[in-house]
C-alpha cells in the first residue's frame, strides 16, 4: 500500500504488462502488496510522490527490481519486500531511498550480500535478511550502513568457513544483531551460534580454498551474472 504523510492512499490504476507490472506517473495500484508481480521496472513514478513514506510490496513474486526504480522516493522511510523471491541485492535498487530507515526483505531467496549490495543506505536502522539462504557474506557488506542499529540475520544456511570468520567477531562486537544467528554447514559445526565459534574453527581446508579458487576462474562469468561485485 501507498501511504503518504497525511495517510492519503494514493487510488490510481493498474497497469499490467503480462506479468511486468511498469510503474508509469499516470497509473499506480493502490494496493501493490498481495499481487503477482515479478519485476520492477524503473520508469520514474516516484518522482510524482515526493511525500511517500511507506512501500509495501510483500507477497509478490518479485524476482528482480531495476536499477533506479525508486529514484525519486528519498521521503520513503520504510520498504516492504517480506515473502518475495529476491536472489540477490545491489545497491542500485534501492538508489534514491536515501530517507529509508527500515529495510524489510525477510522471507526471500537472497544468497549473497557484498560490499556494494547496501551502499547509499545511510539511514538504515532496520535490516531484516531473517529467512533468505545466506550462506556467506562479505567482510564490509555492512560498512556503510553506518545507522544500522538492528540487523536480522536468523534461519539462514551460513557456510562457517574460512570467508566467515570476520562475521563472529562482528556479531560479538556489534551487538545489533536479533538472536543468534547459526551456522548450517559444517557438520561439526551446525546449528552452533556463529558467534560462538572459535575463530580457528572457522576454516577452509586446503585443497577446498584451491578447488574453490579453480571453481571461482571457470565459473566466472556465471558468478559474475548470479551475484555481481563480489
Ligand atoms: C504489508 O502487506 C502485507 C501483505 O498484505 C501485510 O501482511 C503486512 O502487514 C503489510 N505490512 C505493513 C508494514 O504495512
Ligand atoms: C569489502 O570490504 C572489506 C572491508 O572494508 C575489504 O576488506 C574487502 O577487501 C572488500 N571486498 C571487496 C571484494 O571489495
Amino acid at each position: 500500500m501507498f501511504e503518504t504523510s497525511s495517510g492519503f492512499v494514493a487510488m490510481f490504476l493498474f497497469l499490467f504488462l503480462s506479468n511486468h507490472v511498469l510503474f508509469s506517473p499516470v497509473s499506480l495500484p493502490s494496493r501493490l502488496n498481495n499481487n503477482d508481480i515479478s519485476t520492477l521496472e524503473a520508469v520514474g513514478v516516484f518522482k510524482t510522490l515526493s511525500q511517500l513514506k511507506k512501500i509495501n510490496l510483500s507477497n509478490n513474486k518479485i524476482t528482480e527490481i531495476e536499477d533506479g526504480v525508486f529514484e525519486g522516493a528519498g521521503s520513503v522511510n520504510e520498504l516492504h519486500l517480506t515473502a518475495n523471491q529476491l536472489d540477490s541485492v545491489r545497491s542500485g535498487m534501492f538508489k534514491g531511498l536515501e530517507g529509508l530507515r527500515m529495510l524489510m526483505l525477510r522471507n526471500n531467496k537472497i544468497s549473497c550480500i557484498h560490499n556494494n549490495s547496501f551502499t547509499g543506505l545511510y539511514n538504515v536502522r532496520l535490516l531484516s535478511l531473517y529467512d533468505n539462504q545466506l550462506t556467506t557474506i562479505t567482510p564490509g557488506a555492512f560498512d556503510t550502513l553506518q545507522t544500522l542499529s538492528t540487523l536480522n540475520l536468523l534461519a539462514n544456511s551460513f557456510n562457517c568457513d574460512c570467508r566467515l570468520a570476520w562475521l563472529g567477531d562482528w556479531l560479538r562486537s556489534r551487538k545489533i544483531v536479533t538472536g543468534n544467528p547459526r551456522c548450517q554447514r559444517p557438520a561439526f559445526l551446525k546449528e552452533i551460534p556463529l558467534q560462538d565459534v572459535a575463530l580457528p574453527d572457522f576454516r577452509c581446508e586446503e585443497g577446498e580454498l584451491r578447488s574453490t579458487h579453480t571453481l571461482q576462474h571457470t565459473m566466472f562469468f556465471l558468478f559474475a551474472v548470479y551475484c555481481p561485485f563480489i
